[in-house]
């Protein structure tokens, strides 16, 4: 039964117009706990009952934490967090100890608003044990995307309002005081006051009693399992919903706008099947009666695994089976995928604190190709995992600016800044390396005897490291690891060949190589700074010359570079013409080349030429790969060396001819899912190249497409291509094309053509209209969350760019995890 159940009543009144310190004088109470990085511990959390009344039209909202408090010392203070935004009705605060009954009213209130934390102050020694802290609230339903705030739709042409809660890292606290860091786990009992009746209410856990008062109602949440702060959530709004169960009995619903439920059964496909596979996996079922997942309209990053209430933006939920694209299908198993790896990792063994950030983020990204494998073995999906994770984490992490996996953390602030590439994808990445160094089997039981060990609690990357080195019998596993998490950047292995012995350079990596087939392969844990490799008998059996190459970090499985010998590269070159290697290595030793260029360590004549090699290639990653570096190379050579402009871009050209010619634009009967995804890259590199008869093509389908939106000539997966296709011939003088693409952008009410749509508009190779679509990017038509996406500007367009950027006023950009996927610059 809730502590608080049926005392809507007990809603204070403010008395005083507010302030949130009492008039005492005497001492500051806050003093001693200023900028500590963490909450003290002499009094811990163990349930929470809020109760919240929201009040949708006027944007704010009331309530009352009851939280039972362990204390555990003798002490005068209790020390937890509330934002400056929260405003705390300090005649409301009052604590009381239930054995003796006595009430220890009106403490002195202090807030340090830089460390966004409560001090209160008891005249007297609050008594070991449990006892119950009461405080009254009120607050703004902001436009922040966080916290608790506002997100907006039109239902039968009316704007409407609907409240949803982003508490992911530290905003919690802005919704109700709590004990907001990941360690202090504890039950929840949640209640929402005064709704309107219409409206759906969403909690982590089923409903327990609904109250209704005219046409109010109050609705009682089940008290939920022991949970962090950061993974509680409410949505309250209008919403259709599909619903099925697993076989075992857990309910997964999936709520979209009104009229758009269908667009959910993909993502209630994938949710299901991926809560089976992680059973199995883990070795453990959901932990919760109910998996409710949620499309939002105004949403700051990709998706949030609140325990038992995923929310997502639209575009990584929502699948139209007319106007989606291959790719968002893609996005939408993924973004499933790592939020459900979530209910496990995060939810369940939570981190200690966010410098373990990597142990939810790292292993719920690699998770998600376990989980997409098994649904979808068609997408081949590890020969993605290198393109999406290691390729992008190696970029990053070459850079000057990144931090090691384990990343100290200081204060709240600087939270947010972590959920980063290096967190997400170099986690993966080493996970991964990780999985292939110790066998699949044995990291599967692992991860299973972790969750098991630390479900309903917390944990940090050490206590990962032991059960690896317990259940592989391995004693040295952090010392193996360690160097990959504790220090930033990667080894880049170089290899040389002499007197048919391998000479290689570097740290302490586990190491894979094989010579001339994938049949010899060889694994070693390579300990020494130096080490050389006799590999006389490989080779004696070796007499075909296309059989005569090496290759080290087979299937990309380590996170470093290899720089081979001349003699070594030109080998490798032979093999890929002549179709000898497997689809990671092609791709793992194209992006290491790149790579290397980029470092100049190879000269670009070199890298061309070795590019020439994939003339043929026809699979996904590694045209996608390719393309990527097409893209660069083409803005280096714009500024470095334009008179070589027209060759490059005819020698790029000449590289793509034969994959488009391959693919066509229509979709062919019976075509796998990386094909439908080449098409539409391959078209849309062609089309920023300016090739001619793409962009004839292109627009001439556009043209059609504008009077029915239903042609089969514009398929989903050409449309991106067709969109940038347009933009490359408007011109501020003739800005038809552009007119078009905003009419369909306003017309259309899916967010993965309107996103389609503002990602090509910058793509114009004229200055001033891509001044104007950047303009249009931060106007009113674009949720701000999508801002990110207008900002894929044309190589022509980048100087412009910059100076927009530099004169807007810094309007903080949503959905920077994004940023990877918009920036190629
Ligand atoms: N926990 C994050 C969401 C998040 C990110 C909260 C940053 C607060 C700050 C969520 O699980 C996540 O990682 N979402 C990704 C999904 C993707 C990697 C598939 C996102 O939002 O892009
Ligand atoms: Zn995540």
């Amino acid at each position: 039964m809730n502590l608080l159940k049926k005392c809507s009543s007990c809603f204070r009144k403010k008395t005083d117009g507010a302030s949130t310190s009492t008039s005492r004088q005497l001492s500051d109470p806050t003093t001693d706990f200023k900028g500590q990085p963490r909450l003290p511990t002499f009094a811990v959390p163990k349930r929470y009952d809020i109760q919240l009344k929201p009040d949708l039209a006027a944007c704010k909202f009331e309530g009352i934490v009851s939280i039972v408090v362990d204390i555990v010392a003798d002490t005068r203070f209790i020390v937890l967090n509330a934002a400056a935004q929260l405003h705390i009705n300090s005649d409301s605060v009052y604590f009381s100890d239930p054995n003796s009954n006595k009430v220890f009213e009106k403490p002195k209130v202090g807030n340090v608003e830089a460390d966004e934390i409560l001090v209160l102050e008891f005249s007297d020694t609050l008594p070991k044990g449990m006892g119950v802290l009461t405080i009254g609230f009120e607050g703004v339903l902001n436009d922040k995307m966080k916290g608790f705030y506002i997100s907006t739709y039109d239902h039968n042409g009316e704007k409407k309002n609907m409240a949803v809660t982003q508490f992911e890292p530290a905003y919690a606290r802005q919704c109700f005081p709590c004990w907001d860091e990941p360690s202090f786990k504890a039950k929840f009992n949640i209640t929402l006051l005064n709704v309107p009746s219409e409206l759906v209410t969403l909690s982590n856990m089923p409903v327990d009693e609904e109250e209704m008062n005219g046409n109010l109602k109050t609705v009682y949440y089940q008290e939920s399992p022991v949970m962090s702060t950061y993974l509680v959530a409410v949505v309250i709004g209008l919403f259709d919903c599909i619903e099925d169960h697993t076989p075992d009995g857990t309910k997964v619903r999936v709520y979209s706008q009104v009229g758009k439920a269908n667009q959910g059964k993909f993502a209630l496909h994938v949710a299901l099947q991926t809560l089976g596979f992680y059973k199995d996996y883990f070795q453990m079922p959901y932990s919760l009666p109910k998996l409710d997942m949620v499309a939002i309209p105004d949403f700051a990053t990709g998706a949030m695994e609140n325990y038992g209430l995923v929310t997502y933006r639209e575009t990584d939920l929502l699948f139209d089976d007319h106007h989606s694209a291959a790719a968002n299908k893609q996005r939408v198993a993924t973004v499933v995928a790592h939020e459900l790896a979530h209910q496990w990792l995060g939810n369940l063994v939570t981190m200690e604190w966010w410098t373990d950030l990597w142990l939810k983020e790292g292993f719920a990204t690699w998770m998600s190709y376990m989980a997409k494998d098994k649904l979808f073995p068609e997408w081949k999906i590890w020969t993605q995992f290198f393109d999406h994770e290691s390729s992008e984490g190696l970029r990053l992490d070459g850079l000057a600016e990144p931090h090691p996996i384990e990343v100290e953390v200081n204060h709240a602030s600087e939270i947010d800044e972590i959920f980063d590439t290096i967190s997400y994808k170099k986690g993966a990445s080493i996970i991964q390396m990780l999985k292939g160094y110790v066998g699949g089997p044995h990291f599967q039981n692992s991860l299973a005897t972790y969750i098991k060990r630390h479900a309903w609690s917390n944990a940090s990357t050490n206590d990962l490291w032991a059960v690896l080195k317990e259940e592989c019998n391995e004693p040295t596993m952090d010392k193996i690891m360690n160097s990959w998490t504790k220090q930033k950047g990667y080894p880049i292995l170089s290899v040389k060949m002499k007197n048919q012995t391998l000479e290689i350079k570097q740290w302490i990596i586990p190491i894979t190589y094989c010579c001339g087939d994938y049949d010899s392969l060889i694994s070693l844990l390579m300990e020494k700074k130096s080490e050389t490799y006799d590999i006389k008998d490989l080779l004696s059996n070796i007499t075909d010359p296309a059989r005569s190459w090496i290759k080290l970090n087979v299937e990309q499985i380590g996170f470093f570079r290899v720089k081979y010998d001349d003699g070594l590269a030109a080998k490798l070159r032979y093999a890929i013409e002549h179709k000898c290697l497997s689809v990671t290595d092609r791709l793992g030793i194209l992006d290491d080349s790149f790579a290397l260029c980029m470092a100049r360590e190879m000269s670009l004549t070199s890298l061309l030429t070795f590019m020439a090699a994939y003339r043929e290639e026809l699979e996904h990653t590694v045209l996608s790969n390719l393309i990527k570096i097409i893209d660069k190379i083409e803005r280096i050579v714009a500024d470095a060396r334009p008179e070589l402009m027209n060759y490059i871009k005819q020698f790029f050209i000449g590289l793509l001819l034969h994959a488009a010619a391959n693919f066509g634009w229509d979709p062919k009967q019976g075509e796998g899912h990386l094909d439908a995804m080449s098409r539409g890259d391959i078209f849309t590199a062609l089309a920023v190249l300016g090739h001619e008869e793409t962009i004839n093509e292109a627009n001439s389908r556009f043209n059609t497409f504008l009077n029915d939106r239903n042609t089969p000539l514009l398929h989903p997966d050409i449309r991106k291509a067709a969109y940038v296709a347009v933009m490359q011939k408007v011109t501020s003088s003739n800005k038809a094309g552009l007119e078009s693409l905003l009419k369909v952008y306003r017309e259309t009410d899916l967010g993965q053509e309107k996103t389609r749509i503002l990602g090509s508009l910058a793509s114009c190779p004229d200055e001033s209209v891509v001044y104007e679509a950047l303009n249009f990017a931060l106007s009113s038509e674009v949720r701000k969350q999508d801002a990110v996406f207008g900002l894929a500007v044309s190589k022509e367009g980048r100087e412009v760019a910059w100076k927009w950027l530099k004169v807007i006023k810094p309007t903080p950009l949503h959905n920077t995890l994004a940023l990877d996927r918009v920036l190629l610059v």
